[in-house]
């Protein structure tokens, strides 16, 4: 973690603004390119500065006693935080660091006995009265029908048998296997892009980033993204293939964002949409995080992705969700949420003469935050094909061949080898 991912990143109970308590640091490989700055970065292990903030618990005027200076700005490009603890002095809660990953999930969400245990096991290395104030801190239950498809996401490394699971993690987006889904992956990021209407710098969420090959391509080109997943061997992996000049990190519910209101440009959600179980409730978040006019985009495999056998098969298996949705239905999520003018985008790859080709079989939508509710007022079908002008008149070379018996075997490969480029 980079101390400048808390520009974003706040408790997701309270939406208070969280201080960093640093056990290590590791070398950090990412190039200062017009990031928005940060002021709090920490000078080493123990207690980071607090935010200004006022804090009112007993733990917030701990951490104000116990919190060093802050070091000069581009620390934040030297080291990146390897384990430690956010914590937040309005409410008194506490999230671990484990592997360089915050993890910033709801209460309920969390597993207490694995993160007390891992709590205990640096301890020593921590400040005594923190230690006692965290181990106080309890977690409170709440009413989410959906939770038993979100802990079957963070619970799916253990139900994996497959060795060969997580291989495709290590290459993302190429798949020596299948290089059709290669370029089915990347046409549809090629579509995204400038959706999103990002300039150098912008901030994007990445939400359900998985292996976060998006989010490293963004950071790559320039934009300062944040990859965000329920479940960490994801981003574990995306770590191991990214190295150490990688995207802001963190494991996160798209239904609860640990993210600051007002603070990102654009908020992506390639292939993941159709896990969230709650989706009004995400759509209240994408906007609340988002700032005004900005959009939401997401990428999605179509409204009988349900139906489709690998769908029904994971659903069965893991008891994740895979439930797709068409146009009306984004807007329906969107109701209420700030979000309008929902659209639809196709690409297709066309030149005078010939008819238009769709290139994308999925489905991308765009919403925008303050535009009026529902969908756009504008045609939703695809462009009408481009008027075919007559053909050239035919050499007399070719009408020969054409008449000739091997004309209509010509015919014929013709026809397949158009048809196989549609
Ligand atoms: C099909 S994968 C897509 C991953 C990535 N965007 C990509 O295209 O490679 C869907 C991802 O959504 C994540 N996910 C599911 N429910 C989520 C939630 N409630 N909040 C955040 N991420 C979630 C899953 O863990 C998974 O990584
Ligand atoms: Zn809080």
């Amino acid at each position: 973690m980079r101390y400048s991912l808390l520009n974003f990143v706040v408790c997701p109970r309270c939406h208070g603004d969280l201080t960093c308590v640093t056990v290590s640091e590791i070398e950090c490989g990412v190039f200062p390119q017009g990031f928005k700055p940060f002021d709090r970065v920490s000078t080493g292990p123990g207690v980071g500065p607090v935010p200004a903030t006022a804090a009112t618990t007993e733990l917030g005027a701990a951490l104000a006693r116990l919190a060093s200076p802050a070091a000069p700005p581009d620390r934040n490009y030297e080291v990146a935080v390897e384990t430690g603890v956010l914590t937040c002095g309005a409410c008194g809660a506490w999230f671990p660091i484990i592997k360089c990953i915050p993890e910033v999930l709801s209460d309920h969400l969390r597993n207490p006995v694995r993160e007390q245990e891992w709590l205990a096991g640096i301890s020593a290395q921590l400040p005594p009265e923190l230690v006692t104030l965290w181990n106080a801190f309890r977690l409170r239950s709440a009413v989410d029908a959906g939770a038993h498809h979100k802990l079957a996401e963070i619970a799916l490394p253990a139900s994996i048998t497959d060795p060969f699971f997580w291989g495709p993690g290590h290459a993302a987006p190429f798949n020596l296997w299948t290089p059709e889904h290669t370029w089915h992956l990347i046409r549809n990021l090629v579509v995204a892009e400038p959706l999103l209407q990002l300039v150098r710098a912008s901030v994007v969420l990445d939400v359900g980033s998985g292996y976060s090959w998006t989010t490293e391509w963004f950071l790559r080109s320039g934009y300062e993204p944040i990859g965000m997943d329920i479940t960490r061997e994801y981003l574990e992996i995306a770590i191991h293939r990214i190295g150490i000049n990688r995207p802001h990190l963190l494991v996160g519910d798209a239904e609860c964002l640990p993210i600051r209101e007002n603070s990102v440009h654009a908020v992506l959600g390639f292939e993941a949409f159709h896990h969230i179980p709650n989706r009004p409730a995400a759509m209240r978040e994408f906007s609340r995080v988002l700032l005004d006019d900005r959009p939401v985009l997401l990428v999605e495999p179509g409204g009988a992705h349900e139906h489709a056998a690998v769908s029904i098969e994971a659903m069965d298996k893991y008891g994740t969700l895979e439930k797709g949705m068409d146009l009306a239905d984004v807007a329906e999520y969107a109701v209420g949420s700030g979000l309008g003018d929902c659209r639809q985008h196709f690409m297709y790859r066309t030149s005078a003469g010939l008819a238009p080709v769709a290139l994308t079989a999925n489905n991308v939508y765009t919403l925008r935050k303050g535009a009026p509710e529902g969908i756009a007022a504008v045609p939703v079908e695809p462009p009408p094909s481009v008027a075919t002008p007559a053909p050239p008149p035919q050499s007399a070379f070719r009408r020969a061949v054409m008449q000739s018996p091997l004309g209509p075997v010509l015919k014929r490969l013709k026809q397949l080898l158009v048809g196989s480029r549609t």
